[in-house]
């Protein structure tokens, strides 16, 4: 261990990352059990720290886990892991597990929930590059998990659908890949949620498209309203997309990043559009205000 080595929070307590372990019979290790969210520190101010809080809570709900914290404990929690690691500007991931079972699935056999938060600096997911060119799409050929199914709206610890997709991008050369749901519409990208621009008004798949409804979405719509931009939360067909005057991507991993490709056809003029950048120009103003999130000191 160094002193350089981030401390990593498991249960209440801090482990440096070389050492931050949990068992291999937690059932988050073992079946994906658990849910987590990503959340971003700009500048001492946590975005939206609440409202992610809440979506744990109701993920948990969804799956009939019960935290072990308040949520004014958790928040205080990474809040704490922030300052112990002395991080201002950071990427939090905060997980919670169904906890140490035996090797059957059934969740009655797993005593407490695992809670752990890791805080470290991070880039823009799809990197800083892509959200001043922006980045090329393929449509995947893998559907995202149906509502009826494992679908988006939890964020669980269960992946594998983005990841699928994912590969999917990789083997294409392409940076990332849009899925559709089970009827054919498009959804979201595999850690992303999408926007399209038509005439001037942004159109974004509603929940029932089997999305997570992302904490960085419902801010865009904010911004956009703010601007005099409508949006409508509708089905959007595989061809509107290609179609589209602009197309870009949100998310807390990635923030705003436009999308100026998808599977080999140049969306508007191929580069980052003029409402995009309006959007993503208000996203960076704002994101970093006290009023959107919650002050570490
Ligand atoms: C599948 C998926 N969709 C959408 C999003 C965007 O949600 P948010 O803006 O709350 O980060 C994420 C997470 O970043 C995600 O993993």
């Amino acid at each position: 261990m160094t002193s350089q080595e981030t401390l990593v929070y498991i249960d209440g307590e801090f482990y440096p990352r070389s050492n931050a372990k949990i068992s291999v019979f937690d059932h988050g290790v073992l079946y994906g059990d658990g849910v987590f969210e990503g959340i971003r520190c700009y500048n001492g101010v946590v975005f939206k720290l609440i409202e992610h809080l809440e979506r744990l809570y109701a993920s948990a709900k969804a799956i009939r886990l019960n935290i072990p914290l308040t949520i004014d404990e958790l928040k205080d929690a990474v809040i704490k892991t922030l300052r112990v690691n002395g991080l201002r500007d950071a990427y939090i991931r905060l997980v919670v597990t169904r906890g140490v079972g035996d090797l059957g699935l059934d969740p009655r056999k797993c005593g407490r929930p695992t809670v752990f938060i890791i805080a470290e600096r991070m880039d823009p997911i799809l990197g800083s590059v892509a959200k001043e060119r922006g980045v090329r799409v393929i449509i995947s050929s893998i559907r995202r998990d149906s509502i009826a199914s494992t679908s988006h709206e939890i964020k669980s610890l269960n992946y594998l659908n983005s990841i699928l997709a994912k590969l999917e991008a990789i083997n294409a050369n392409s940076d990332d890949a849009i899925m559709l749901d089970a009827n054919g519409f498009v959804s979201e990208a595999t850690g992303a949620n999408v926007f399209i621009v038509k005439n001037r008004a942004l159109h974004t798949p509603p929940v029932t498209a089997a999305i997570l409804p992302g904490i960085t979405r419902r801010f865009v719509m904010e911004l956009a309203s703010s601007k005099g931009i409508k949006t409508y939360e509708r089905d959007i067909t595989p061809t509107e997309l290609v179609l589209a005057d602009e197309v870009f991507l949100t998310g807390t991993g990635a923030e705003i990043v436009p999308v100026v490709n998808v599977n080999g056809v140049s969306i508007g003029e191929g580069r980052p559009g003029e409402v995009t950048k309006t959007i993503m120009e208000e996203f960076d103003r704002r994101k970093v205000l006290p009023s959107e999130g919650t002050p570490i000191d």
